[in-house]
């Protein structure tokens, strides 16, 4: 949850570390700090804020920090401790030895504190991050390496930490466990991050470090070991995202220009996946012969948007399949539950970053238990693609926004896919739906762009109704899953309350809250639950309700049961979602705005979750 940095070898590495720190802040954002090794010792300069402030602190103090040509630093979400500038990242230890960074949470912090402190070492702060730091100059000898292995060894938890040692100028130590770390070597420098898009700009030659890993970044390139000390052979990953992906551009805000980019995204995964009018999934996805034909379950694991899309991806699977059993797992309770597994299940996991803990952990179950499992990330070379024997990659680009867009247009057009292919396989796919279905995908980048043309009509929505004390958003069927991404997408970067209901389960209790001051959007794109829907909203409006209603063009007696009405492109009926999501993401970045919220960095919020 927090973004790691570290540069030796360079002369400006004071702004390759800023500049990194920069770029992956939204891994976490209420602290930062650099260490910079300077001829005459080492300079932590920390402060509770943006990264923005860190370097116009830096800037400031610029002459104390001239000549360093290594250093490492650190954005934080706090995890144990307040936010403070004692508890920011980097932390040192009391004999000035040690300077370390940390991503994760040390489970026996508080055990290895009470050890260390019955030896009369002062902890100054209140983290579970100073136990590693002080642990480590306790057992350090001289061998580093030693020290590292005895360290990792030692601790319970998860981390990715990165060190530096006050006598060895020129080495950055870095171990893995948990917790995501990239390395790279490039014109005779090494780096580490958390995320890969921090290092693009010097190499797209990346190491991802393995569970259990340690490695050595010297200006000679980066060595490896494992826990126990043995050299370990690597091989780089060539990642081809260019770094002006990670740029905003023209954009006011990251979000808004990743939900620009849908329909190219979705365009890019239509080209990638199929032929003309028929999937083409074989190539990427070498699942056993027959295997398709044997599977009687499917199981579809996330959290949070990524859920979101497994849940729309479950509404098309069983539209075309009704002999599977389909199971929808939030993974953080897929993972504590005595879920069916075996080889007559599929298991897809789904994951934007490859690196969400819960996701990760039940992953491991579902191999455990013998499953064919499949991940579905955006992050090649992502913990979640090295570990799962197959990956279908989300070809979204990189996602820097907080709040999930693209990468959920993305996944949702790649479940798409994967249901076809695996009714295809399995036998029970016409040919006319086949055609259908991708004929109907091959339409939705023009209309997807055809709403986002209409942004001035969401934004006058969007700021007419910022003064509700809430929202509902309601459908049915195909609309459910998109109701909770509206409502989700509210609550992270408006902080506004805002629930999401099948339609027909209003009657059953939420109905009670409504009235005028709490609008309801509701889905109703034409198609045979139209009538019903609207009988619902009918109930809604009946409660002094504002109105939001989306529907399909052409529906204009829908007006009648609104205050306000979005229409939307017809689709395939499976393929609402492509264009449904458009107006919910649009509605909630200019609600946010017209709050003056941290739209690309909301309050209390990572974008990469890899706690518990
Ligand atoms: C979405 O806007 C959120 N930021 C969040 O719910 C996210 O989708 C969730 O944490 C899962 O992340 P992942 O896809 O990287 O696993």
């Amino acid at each position: 949850m927090c973004g790691i940095m570290g540069c030796v070898g360079k002369p400006d590495a004071r702004e390759i570390i800023l500049n990194g720190l920069a770029r992956q802040e939204y891994r976490g954002y209420d602290s930062a700090g650099i260490a910079l090794r300077c001829p005459d010792g080492v300079r932590n300069i920390k402060i509770v804020g943006r990264v923005s402030e860190l370097a116009k602190l830096i800037e400031e103090r610029a002459a104390e920090c001239d000549g360093a040509a290594s250093g490492i630093g650190h954005t934080r979400w706090a995890t144990h401790g307040g936010v403070t500038v004692t508890n920011a990242h980097p932390h040192e230890s009391s004999d000035g030895m040690i300077t370390l960074v940390h991503n994760g949470i040390i489970e026996n912090a508080r055990e290895i504190r009470a050890d260390l402190e019955a030896k009369g070492i002062t902890f100054v702060t209140e983290t579970d991050t100073e136990s590693p730091c002080q642990l480590l100059a306790n057992i350090y000898d001289g061998d580093a390496l030693a020290a590292m292995s005895a360290l990792c060894n030692s601790l319970t938890g998860a981390f990715a930490l990165v060190i530096m040692f006050r006598d060895r100028p020129g080495e950055i130590w870095c171990a893995r466990k948990g917790s995501p770390l990239v390395v790279a070597t490039a014109d005779g420098a090494s780096y580490c991050a958390s995320d890969p898009t921090a290092l693009l700009e010097y190499t797209h030659d990346l190491f991802f470090m393995e569970e259990g890993e340690i490695a050595l970044l010297s200006v000679d390139g980066c060595r490896f070991f494992s826990f126990d000390g043995e050299r370990a052979g690597k091989e780089p990953i060539r990642l081809n995202w260019d770094s002006v992906m990670a740029d905003k551009g023209q954009f006011e805000h990251f979000m808004r220009k990743e939900i620009e980019e849908q329909p190219d995204v979705l365009r890019l995964t239509i080209d990638s996946y199929t032929a003309v009018t028929s999937v083409d999934m074989e190539k990427s996805l070498k699942l056993p012969d027959g295997l398709m034909k044997r599977i009687r379950r499917v199981q579809l694991v996330a959290c949070g948007t990524s859920h979101y899309a497994t849940l729309a991806a479950k509404d098309i699977i069983e539209s075309l399949d009704d002999s599977l059993d389909i199971r929808v797992e939030v993974a953080s309770e897929y993972r504590y539950r005595n879920i069916p597994g075996g080889g007559d299940t599929l298991a897809v996991f789904v994951s934007q970053s490859g690196e969400t803990a819960d996701t990760l952990a039940a992953a491991r179950l579902a191999r455990a238990k013998g499953s064919h499992c499949v991940a579905i990330t955006n992050v090649r070379g992502s913990t979640i693609d090295r570990e799962v024997e197959h990956t279908l990659l989300s070809l979204a680009g990189p996602e820097i926004g907080v709040a999930a867009t693209k990468t959920f247009t993305a996944q949702i057009a790649l479940l798409a896919l994967l249901a076809l292919h695996l009714t295809k396989e399995r036998g029970v796919l016409s040919a006319r739906d086949e055609a259908r279905l991708i004929g109907g995908m091959r339409l939705l980048p023009a209309q997807m762009q055809s709403l986002l043309e209409r942004e001035p009509e969401i934004k006058a929505l969007a700021e007419k109704y910022s003064g509700s004390k809430g929202y509902f958003f309601i459908g049915r069927r195909e609309c459910v899953p998109l109701t909770m991404e509206g409502a989700l997408k509210l609550k992270e970067i408006a902080y506004l309350p805002s629930e999401a209901y099948a339609a027909g389960e209003m009657k059953h209790g939420p109905i009670a809250m409504l009235d005028e001051k709490l609008a309801v959007v509701a889905l109703v794109p034409e198609g045979d639950l139209r009538e019903k829907t609207l009988s619902n909203v009918e109930e809604c409006r009946a409660r002094n309700a504002p109105i939001i209603l989306l529907v399909t063009e052409g529906d204009a007696e829908a007006r009648e049961f609104a205050s306000d009405v979005v229409f939307i492109p017809r689709t395939e009926r499976e393929l609402f979602s492509f264009v449904g999501v458009i107006p919910l993401q649009l509605f909630a970045y200019h609600t946010a705005k017209t709050l003056g919220r941290d739209i690309d960095m909301p309050r209390n919020l990572a974008k990469s979750v890899t706690v518990e």
